[in-house]
């Protein structure tokens, strides 16, 4: 039977502790499954931020969330006033390092979920293996000073997930800097688990972080 994914563990986590109603952020949208993810968890009444630098990733979000919404349309048109599913999602092309900025400012404090999913997007506009060009990958001079920004905007008892991938050239320096910033977190202040496979160092892994005060 096998342990759940890291991506399935950080959506189980973030499902406990993110309400209907509430705020929520993907850092890393990418192709969109945790944006989308998140837009069903806090639901209609809810919003999502979702960042990322790459337009081509944007896109990709922007056509998932519409074929829900298209499809959640369609399930429900034997209703007389259809029910939209999904939250009122943000599309921001910038680095999540801003995140604290292009927060409207009565949210901080009061969100519940906050979901990072390092590393690069397969296929991504710079990973097209025919353009030779390297892919965009997060950084660590960009990821740390979004994780405090992310835990700052957080509400006690709110979630931080991070996927971690130590695999990739430039990953294994992102994933040790994480380390340390996750061993670093005050107790009193936070919580930080981690779900890895010992036998596979180099398979991705998970933080989560649950804010205290
Ligand atoms: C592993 S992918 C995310 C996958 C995504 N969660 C999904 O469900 O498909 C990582 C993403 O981070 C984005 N990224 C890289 N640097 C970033 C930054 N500073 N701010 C926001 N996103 C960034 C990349 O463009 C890429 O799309």
């Amino acid at each position: 039977m096998g342990f759940p994914s890291v991506l399935t563990m950080a959506q189980r986590w973030v499902a406990e502790r993110a309400e209907p109603g509430s705020a929520a952020i993907d850092a890393t949208a990418g192709g969109g499954v945790d944006t989308l993810f998140l837009a069903r968890t806090v639901g209609p009444r809810g919003s999502v931020f979702a960042f990322d630098v790459q337009p081509a990733a944007l896109a990709r979000t922007r056509e998932r969330l519409d074929a829900a919404e298209a499809a959640g349309r369609e399930a429900a048109s034997s209703e007389r006033v259809p029910r939209r599913t999904l939250a009122t999602v943000t599309l921001l092309r910038a680095g999540h390092e801003r995140m604290a900025a292009e927060l409207p400012e009565e949210l901080r404090g009061r969100v519940r979920a906050v979901m990072f999913n390092l590393g690069y997007l397969p296929g991504g506009e710079e990973a097209d293996d025919s353009n030779g060009r390297p892919p965009v990958i997060t950084r660590p001079d960009t990821t740390l000073p979004a994780l405090d920004a992310a835990l700052s905007l957080l509400a006690p008892g709110g979630a931080l997930t991070i996927v971690v991938y130590p695999g990739h050239a430039g990953g294994s320096d992102e994933a040790s800097a994480v380390d340390r910033w996750a061993a670093g977190l005050p107790a009193d202040a936070a919580q930080a688990v981690l779900y890895r496979m010992p036998q596979k160092p180099a398979a991705p892994y998970l933080y989560a972080i649950e804010k205290k005060r």
